[in-house]
């Protein structure tokens, strides 16, 4: 079983093919950053414009890599949201075009489903059910994977996602859009303990978030102060400090208190190197494994849609007419929700 995954719900055009038996046979990915960096931020309508003009040249790429045409593709499956509306519609209907001329069925995905099932597209993946930290620039979320289709949400940010908190610090530092990365390159050089930001919500019970008073209180210690070489690295280094520790925190509690015996990390923020190594020492205190993506399948990207689109048609949980089309908000609980 072989399904084409088509991603497009932000600012990476990503195009996949997924073999049930066999992995992925193609992945190919196409990013905005270049476009959208001079305005600090995505555009919406310039993002829906850039996908458009990437998509069929990527399909085109994805299918020589694969060495096949359409004929052994067995379904399309596509990012139906959450995201940009404009985005999301223009992968839609190209999916659905393509599924309509190849004959074949398309298959609606919700993005944060492809996020939570990318670890199965590594070796040693691990077994249902497991605990996901879902960190991206829309969303920071602990939940339960129990099985395909079937999350619970135990906690999530109150305001702002840990990858927005990332790119709205990395900005007061100076760094260009978008800036997690550049921000985790910039900590290396940074000194541990030179500056101390709040671990919000740690001195509270539960497993729910909030950032922006991190971000407000880089600001708070950066005032008066020249933005030197050193402050700046110093300052990065204690803000991811901060986020990684308050991170590792609440999935050492959700661990704790669903006994799951796996841990994994989703979403861009995952590519974070020392959220990782302490993700692997939280998850080895509390008697679980811990499952990585690879960074390239943190961030957005088609495999992941292509390996959660697989996973349905293979299981009869492919049912395209039940899901809207495009939704720019649809809650994970209800990834096969009826249509309004
Ligand atoms: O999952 P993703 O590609 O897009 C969304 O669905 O939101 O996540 C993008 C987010 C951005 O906020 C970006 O700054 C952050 O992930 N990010 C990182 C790193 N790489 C990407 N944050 C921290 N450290 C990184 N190495
Ligand atoms: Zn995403």
């Amino acid at each position: 079983m072989r399904v084409l995954g088509i991603e497009t719900s932000c600012d990476e055009t990503g195009v996949a093919i997924y073999d049930v038996e066999r992995g992925l046979l193609a992945n190919r990915l196409h990013s905005q950053i270049a476009l959208h960096q001079a305005y600090g931020g995505v555009v919406p309508e310039l993002a829906s414009r850039d996908h458009v003009a990437h998509l069929l040249p990527l399909v085109r790429a994805a299918l020589d890599e694969a060495r096949m045409d359409a004929g052994p593709i067995d379904a399309i499956a596509y990012t139906a949201g959450p995201g940009l509306i404009g985005a999301l519609l223009v992968g839609a209907s190209f999916a659905r075009g393509l599924a309509t001329a190849w004959a074949k069925p398309a298959i609606a995905v919700h993005h944060l489903e492809g996020h939570l099932l990318a670890p199965l597209l590594e070796v040693d993946p691990p077994a249902f059910p497991y605990l996901a930290l879902l960190v991206s620039g829309g969303h920071t979320m602990l939940v339960d994977v129990m099985a395909l289709g079937r999350y619970r949400v135990l906690g999530q940010s109150q305001d702002d996602a840990a990858g927005e908190a990332f790119d709205k610090t990395a900005k007061l530092l100076g760094l260009p859009y978008p800036g997690g990365a550049a921000l985790a390159a910039l900590a290396e050089q940074g000194e541990s303990g030179a500056f101390r930001f709040p671990r919000p919500m740690l001195d509270r019970p539960g497993l729910d978030f909030s950032f922006s008073g991190l971000k407000t209180a880089v600001r708070v210690a950066l005032r008066d102060r020249a933005l030197t070489e050193r402050t700046r690295a110093d300052a990065a280094r204690a803000f991811e400090d901060a986020v990684v520790e308050t991170l590792a925190e609440k999935c050492r509690r959700a661990l704790r208190e669903t006994g799951r015996r796996r841990l994994i990390v989703a979403g861009g923020v995952g590519a974070n190197r020392r959220l990782r190594e302490r993700l692997v020492e939280v998850a080895r205190d509390g008697g679980a494994s811990a499952h990585f993506p690879r960074p390239a399948f943190c961030t957005d990207n088609g495999a992941m849609i292509a390996v959660a689109g697989a996973l349905r048609l293979a299981t009869g949980r492919a049912s395209e007419l039940r899901v809207r089309p495009t939704r720019a908000h649809w809650p994970l609980d209800a990834p096969e929700d009826e249509p309004a």
